[in-house]
């Protein structure tokens, strides 16, 4: 529900408020963000009451000499007149000033949500409100656009400014979300990493001084994901104040979380404005990415539950939105670049068997790709592995009871590929230079019209051959040596080059509805919501080591839900780390995603097949609460005295009939044999049947609220000698798979 009453705005959803205060001035001063309150008073009461102004600070102008934009609380600010913290808008005009002035000129509220004009957006919003700022000097308008989404306590931002000038200007940075807070008592908490080692939770207290989550290498990236949090330092996963932001948008971003010399917190999210420069003509207009925020006081459950809805309602779309995802086994692990057909139909045979449900053909059926050093962009079938092509291997695969769903990498070319030696100026580097490689390949310069055109021509042609239900869509290399030949300015060309292609995925996700798609890009180097926008799952990590993915599964668990998050049981000695982890184990935390195999189910003993073959006989069963149930995060203790990693979570059906649990243990510890499992969300009034998946060593019928507030305390785990009948043998990794259902007439 959206407001505008004597100049206050008000954004109400279920449970927050977000407000705002139109000054005599013009500007806009933000007032509350937080639990829904009675704005009654609240334009008097919250606007800050200024009597001097201290040392040196800047007065707005003679008329408001008391208004120092510096120290106080703004929905919007741009550079000069005295604000000198990171702006949301910087503008250099013609005349190289880049001091603007944008005031407020209109307002307005529109029922439910209009889609962007270029880029991916977010859908189903209640309501929008559309705030027009304008330029008291030069020809410039600012739309300020705020949509909310009352059940799950999201609001989103975004702006577009136009040039109604006759003169050009050049947009520096124009960005999406700004967030200014009364004070700084504030923790910072970005999701960092590497290469199969993404979304580290990190803490960062906030003091005097700025501090940056950022991407500069042209794809959101497994280094810094621009979803982030703010909460009090006291705020746990069950109580507190809590933030959460995010970006729909692929490519480079920043989101900053600043301290002013007056204790304000300053968020600025959207583009990142390194690099970036967009020349606005007359009648031209830009608009910057649409950012997510939610205000949870329930801590990082609550503000974890909002993002997850939102995400599922609000962001996936399409045919897959509600489906449940099929079990898939992919190719990658288990044979990399050296198959044929022969091989693939086994391991097919062996996959319905278990009860796989989808085969997947990952890199090297295409050109002459036996390694990565070439045939991208050559998206032909390689006859030589396949002679009945795709269509045939299709049909086969089928025939046993499978889908069937392959792999492409279509933004890229490889140098030693048929494309390449026929439009070598499809791809981005700089004529006349060194180019330095990533994976022996280049970006498609997906500026170019022509380029975007063959691309969804070709993928088409691959989409369309018969039986292609599932495509996981890769992307290997980071943008460096940015240049494309088709553009004079060369700072627009990593904006322009994922409006190209969003434009692509839209083309191709209309004309293809039924295919399900999964992002990937080197596991999770684009984990974003634009990518979600098109492909409802993405691959979250090359790395598929339990262990670690223990820390990247909950990583992404604060900001994403379940169902997007692509998971696979691999072989031991696992491929990255060389680690070995029970079967179990490795499925357990696999089934808290979407769940696939990835390795030779042939190397498999008769007694793991028949293990897997139980495991994918549960997920089955379970999979609608695995994969859109309601998530908690239990337990997350890495170290302390006593215990050595301990993960616990759960996911409990929107009913709460049903709930599965997951127990996880890193390092078994002599003589600490005593474990609990207490529970969230279940009915508190409803009786449950507890029960563990396999060992039968837990069989309970006990009250929700027990569960909930006291916990079920496990039987005894071997503690160092004496193994004695009904004790739960619980050795490193060690992990258990918990079943909770309502009993409805006890
Ligand atoms: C990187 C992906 O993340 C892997 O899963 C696999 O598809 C390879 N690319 C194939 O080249």
């Amino acid at each position: 529900m959206i407001t505008i009453q004597d100049n206050l705005f008000v954004l109400q959803t279920d449970h927050t408020t977000y407000s705002f205060l139109k000054l005599p001035s013009g500007h806009l001063e933000h007032l509350h963000y937080g639990p829904s309150i009675d704005t009654t008073g609240a334009a008097e009461v919250l606007t800050q009451k200024c009597r001097m102004l201290g040392g040196n600070g800047i007065a707005y102008s003679k008329e408001y000499p008391l208004l120092g934009l510096e120290d106080r609380c703004l929905e919007f600010s741009a550079l000069g007149h005295g604000d000198v913290r990171e702006p949301f808008l910087d503008i250099t005009f013609e005349n190289g000033s880049r001091t603007s002035d944008f005031l407020y000129a209109d307002a307005w509220v529109s029922e439910g949500k209009m889609p962007m004009k270029a880029l991916p957006s977010s859908y189903g919003g209640a309501q929008e409100l559309h705030v027009l700022l304008k330029d008291s000097v030069y020809y410039a308008e600012l739309e300020l656009i705020y949509a909310v989404f009352p059940a799950c306590d999201v609001i989103t931002r975004r702006a577009v400014i136009r040039n109604q000038g006759e003169a050009a200007f050049t947009v520096n940075r124009l960005m999406s979300l700004q967030l200014d807070l009364d004070d700084s008592e504030y923790v910072f908490h970005t999701f960092t990493g590497a290469w199969a080692r993404e979304m580290n939770h990190q803490r960062i207290p906030l003091a005097q001084g700025k501090w940056i989550n950022e991407s500069r290498c042209g794809i959101s990236s497994s280094m810094n994901n621009p979803f982030v949090m703010l909460s009090r330092p006291e705020t746990s996963e069950k109580a507190g104040d809590c933030f959460g932001f995010n970006l729909i948008y692929s490519g480079n971003h920043c989101e900053m979380a600043e301290v002013n010399a007056y204790g304000k917190t300053r968020v600025i999210t959207g583009i990142h404005p390194e690099g970036f420069g967009w020349r606005l003509g007359p009648e031209e207009e830009l608009e910057s990415p649409e950012a997510v925020m939610s205000f949870s006081a329930g801590g990082f459950t609550g503000l974890s539950r909002n993002m997850h809805t939102f995400v599922r309602e609000h962001i996936v779309r399409g045919e897959w939105k509600k489906k449940e995802r099929p079990v898939l086994l992919n190719s990658w692990e288990a044979v990399y670049f050296d198959f044929d057909e022969e091989k693939l139909l086994a391991m097919a045979k062996t996959a319905k068997e278990t009860g796989i449900e989808l085969f997947v053909m990952d890199d090297g059926w295409f050109g002459t790709r036996n390694d990565s050093r070439s045939s991208l962009g050559d998206w032909y079938c390689n006859y030589e592995k396949l002679p009945g092509g795709i269509s045939g291997l299709a049909r086969k695969i089928e025939a046993l009871g499978l889908r069937f769903g392959l792999w492409v990498e279509p933004e890229m070319i490889s140098v030693n590929s048929r494309l390449y030696r026929e439009h070598p100026d499809w791809a981005v580097d700089v004529p006349g230079t060194l180019h330095s490689e990533g994976r022996d390949q280049r970006i498609l310069d997906l500026t170019r019209p022509e380029v975007r055109t063959w691309l969804v021509d070709t993928m088409s042609a691959v989409f369309s051959e018969e039986g292609v239900s599932y495509i996981k869509w890769d992307n290997n290399r980071i943008f460096t040596d940015i240049f494309s030949r088709a553009r004079e300015n060369q700072t627009e060309f990593l904006h322009r080059y994922y409006v190209g292609y969003y434009e692509v995925m839209d083309q191709l996700t209309r004309r293809f509805p039924h295919i399900l798609f999964e992002g990937c890009a080197s596991g999770g180097n684009r984990f974003d919501l634009g990518v979600l926008c098109y492909m409802p799952q993405i691959w979250a990590s090359d790395n598929t080591d339990a262990l670690c993915r223990a820390f990247i599964q909950t990583g992404l668990s604060y900001g994403y839900p379940a169902s997007v998050v692509g998971a696979h049981v691999s072989a031991c000695p696992n491929h990255q780390t060389g680690r070995m982890t029970p079967l179990a184990t490795r499925f357990g935390v696999a089934a808290f995603g979407v769940l696939g195999y990835e390795c030779d189910l042939a190397a498999l003993t008769p007694e793991e097949l028949a293990e897997v073959k139980k495991q994918i006989a549960f997920y089955k069963e379970h999979r609608r609460v695995l994969q859109f149930g309601d998530y908690y995060r239990l337990v997350n203790r890495r170290y302390n005295d006593f215990e050595k990693g301990v993960w616990q979570w759960m996911t409990v059906s929107p009913d709460r009939k049903e709930a599965i649990g997951f127990y996880m243990m890193e390092q078994a510890v002599p003589n600490m044999s005593f474990g609990k499992f207490q529970t969230a969300g279940l009915e508190e009034q409803a009786m449950y049947r507890f029960r563990d998946v396999g060992e039968k060593e837990e069989e309970w019928l006990v009250s929700g609220s027990l569960l909930n507030h006291a916990g079920i305390k496990l039987q005894q785990a071997y503690a160092g000698h004496y193994r004695r009948e009904g004790m739960r043998p619980f050795a490193d990794l060690d992990s258990r798979l918990y079943i909770m259902s309502m009993i409805l007439n006890p």
